[in-house]
């Protein structure tokens, strides 16, 4: 049987050829992963929920016309994906202070920012992904200021999107991270979300508790990480409500 080609894989990922040119398959494992992988796990079932959870957010996406890279799920840990060239840098847009903003400016966690913030770190895990200003962007050429103009429109797009998807379910949408992509249609590139959108790269507190619903339960070990997605991925309706996440294949009565 002919094995399929692994393209590239990462702490949380994999991505293999997809059945046609231009298309990848993303996996996603159930290895967790903070402070640059100092810290690792491996976390049952947390490849299953992210995949559910970033097709529901991608999707959502696609359908009010902010393009990314999902096409269809394949399987409970798999989708199909437009491939993309990756502009290498972490778009994070915070809404409350919370993380490295609260560590870097003295700021105490969960104080509300008089409008959102964007911000760039270059993807080097080598350098720990230093944050990085427009002017660095530019001049080392890691994206146009077109780009970059489009990159904070597509950012606040979906922060837009996901603070009110969140907000209904009575999650407030602190911040998140997402990447971005090229693509070329003819002559003409455009930028579409790429990676994935998840419990992994967002920070979600519950409304009425201020429970962390998102990684920093693994970062600062605040209980079951599964848990926390599962609770979020159940009040979005990805899983019902009494819904055991499937870890493998499984026999439904
Ligand atoms: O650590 P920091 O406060 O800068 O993180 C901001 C947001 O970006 C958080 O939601 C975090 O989960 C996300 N993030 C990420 N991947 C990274 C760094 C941050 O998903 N490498």
């Amino acid at each position: 049987m002919a094995r399929r080609t692994k393209v590239y894989e990462g702490k949380a990922k994999v991505l293999y050829e997809g059945p046609e040119p231009g298309t990848l398959v993303q996996y996603f494992k159930d290895d967790a992963t903070a402070f640059n992988a100092e810290k690792r796990a491996v976390i049952d079932g947390k490849g299953v929920l992210n995949n559910r959870l970033s097709e529901f957010f991608m999707s959502g996406l696609n359908a009010i016309g902010v393009p990314t890279h999902f096409i269809r799920r394949i399987n409970m840990r798999e989708q199909l994906i437009r491939a993309v060239e990756i502009i290498p840098l972490e778009v994070v847009v915070r809404n409350v202070a919370a993380g490295s903003l609260s560590k870097r400016l003295g700021i105490e966690e969960g104080t509300a920012l008089p409008r959102p913030i964007v911000e760039f770190y270059y993807k080097d895990d080598a350098l720990g992904d230093p944050l990085v200003s427009e002017e660095h962007v530019i001049a080392f050429g890691w994206a146009s200021q077109q780009d970059l103009d489009d990159m904070v429109q597509l950012a606040l797009r979906v922060n837009d999107f996901l603070s009110g998807v969140m907000l209904g379910v009575g999650i407030k949408l602190v911040d998140f991270k997402i990447e971005i992509g090229r693509i070329w249609e003819n002559d003409f590139q455009r930028l579409i979300i790429a990676d994935e959108i998840s419990p992994d790269s967002c920070r979600l507190w519950d409304m009425r508790t201020g429970e962390k619903l998102d990684k920093d339960v693994f970062r600062r070990d605040l209980g079951n990480l599964a848990d926390a997605y599962t609770e979020v991925a159940k009040r979005l309706g990805v899983l019902p409500s009494n819904g055991k996440v499937m870890t493998r294949p499984t026999l439904i009565n």
